[in-house]
């Protein structure tokens, strides 16, 4: 295929809030007066392979229960991707699919972990992982990140202290949501290391992990060590590369085979909420979705370097390390003097980010902001909350 036909829509810069908001998606429309800028979706639209999947899903009408043979195709579809995008293949048979990344984690949490044990969540983090576990019965011990330059790093020694304490299950969101980190393999072994030696699980939340940039490489983590996937469960899904969220589909990657026997018993329950078509266009996306990610990439590239510009001009007292993966950006704008909750002022002068708070302890006086839209919305975005805030002196 020629890449008019597989890429990026050429005319996604011309794409207005107005057209945005037309659409009629969560994000334009949950804050009507705003520029929506909060929920990890984006504004530029998804790959042909994937509309092609769903338009031919459309045709045959395949609204039905998932069949198996789908559940196969795409549990074949992501090991190939994974092997040829992060070097490592899965088995399939330890692939299989689910609703969201969510309904993972709370088949993992319920099944795999010991009752009363804690969560152990580096902070900031994936605003759910605060609040599903308070739903299973399970507390949260925030673990927060901390600085190495300009980077943000797990804090092993406290983790393995939060372990030895009671912890039964750490989450590992790599590339990381909010902050943009991608964990190299040095880093993963360390987070192994400490899991293993506390005889805790690991959840692997590899959800953005196809949207990385040059220079970076996702690295599975259940790839880095045997005794990593022995301990671990992998969540991943096309829904934030191929922007596809509402379609219901997720994978699970089952690092052992006890915790595949262990799945094969409780897993049905948490596999009902894949949807056909969901399945059917992830596995277009794995299947056929890479130049258009490829084109998708170089463009968010693009975002998060003019980011860093605008920011520079504008709001000089914001600090922001781009990214490494994901499309988010982590806004640290306590040297703006707004206090613990930035996102509430920057929604009173009309941009809806996600307040930092709401990421854990550790994102007192940051604001997290999706760069994932047409660059002339993201100069609009920058100018207002410049316009928001008393002028550098
Ligand atoms: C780190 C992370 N995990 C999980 C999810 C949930 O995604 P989904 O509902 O598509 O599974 C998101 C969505 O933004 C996310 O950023």
């Amino acid at each position: 295929m020629d890449s008019a036909r597989t890429g990026l829509d050429p005319a996604v810069d011309r794409r207005t809030v107005a057209d945005l908001r037309a659409a009629g998606g969560l994000k334009w429309s949950l804050f009507p007066d705003s520029i929506g800028a909060f929920v990890a979706e984006s504004d530029l639209g998804t790959a042909p392979a994937v509309r092609e999947a769903l338009r031919e899903a459309v045709e045959r009408e395949r609204f039905g229960y998932l069949p198996p043979a789908l559940a196969d195709d795409l549990a074949a579809a992501y090991a190939g991707w994974s092997a040829a995008r992060y070097g490592w293949a899965p088995d399939p048979a330890r692939v299989r699919p689910v609703g969201d990344v969510m309904a993972a984690f709370r088949a993992t949490v319920r099944h795999l972990t010991a009752p009363g044990s804690t969560i152990v969540l580096p902070t900031p983090a994936y605003m759910p992982f605060l609040t599903v576990p308070a739903t299973l019965g399970r507390r949260v011990v925030e673990v927060p990140l901390v600085p190495d330059g300009d980077r943000l790093v797990h804090d092993l020694d406290a983790i393995g202290r939060a372990l030895a304490d009671g912890g039964g299950l750490l989450v590992l969101c790599n590339p990381h949501n909010p902050t943009g980190r991608v964990l190299d393999r040095e880093e993963l072994l360390g987070i192994a290391r400490v899991a293993d030696a506390h005889g805790a699980r690991v959840f692997a939340d590899e959800i953005h992990a196809p949207l990385v940039y040059a220079g970076r490489r996702h690295v599975p983590y259940t790839s880095v060590d045997p005794v990593a996937a022995a301990h671990a469960v992998t969540a991943t899904s096309a829904s934030k590369a191929w922007n596809i969220p509402g379609l219901k589909c997720a994978q699970v990657v089952l690092g052992s085979d006890a915790d595949a026997a262990r799945w094969r018993e409780v897993g049905e329950e948490y596999e009902h909420g894949a949807s056909t078509p969901g399945v059917l266009a992830s596995t277009a996306a794995y299947t056929d979705g890479g130049p258009w990610l490829d084109d998708l990439l170089a463009y968010l590239d693009g975002n998060r370097r003019l980011l860093a510009d605008l920011l520079a001009e504008q709001l000089p007292a914001v600090r922001y390390t781009p990214p490494e993966g994901t499309y988010l950006a982590w806004l640290d704008c306590r040297g703006l003097g707004l206090g613990d909750h930035p996102g509430r002022h920057f929604a009173d002068a009309g941009v809806a980010l996600t307040d930092g708070p709401a990421c854990g302890r550790a994102g007192h006086g940051f604001a997290r902001y999706t760069l994932a839209t047409p660059r002339p919305v993201l100069r609009e975005t920058v100018a207002r909350l410049a316009a928001s805030v008393p002028p550098p002196a």
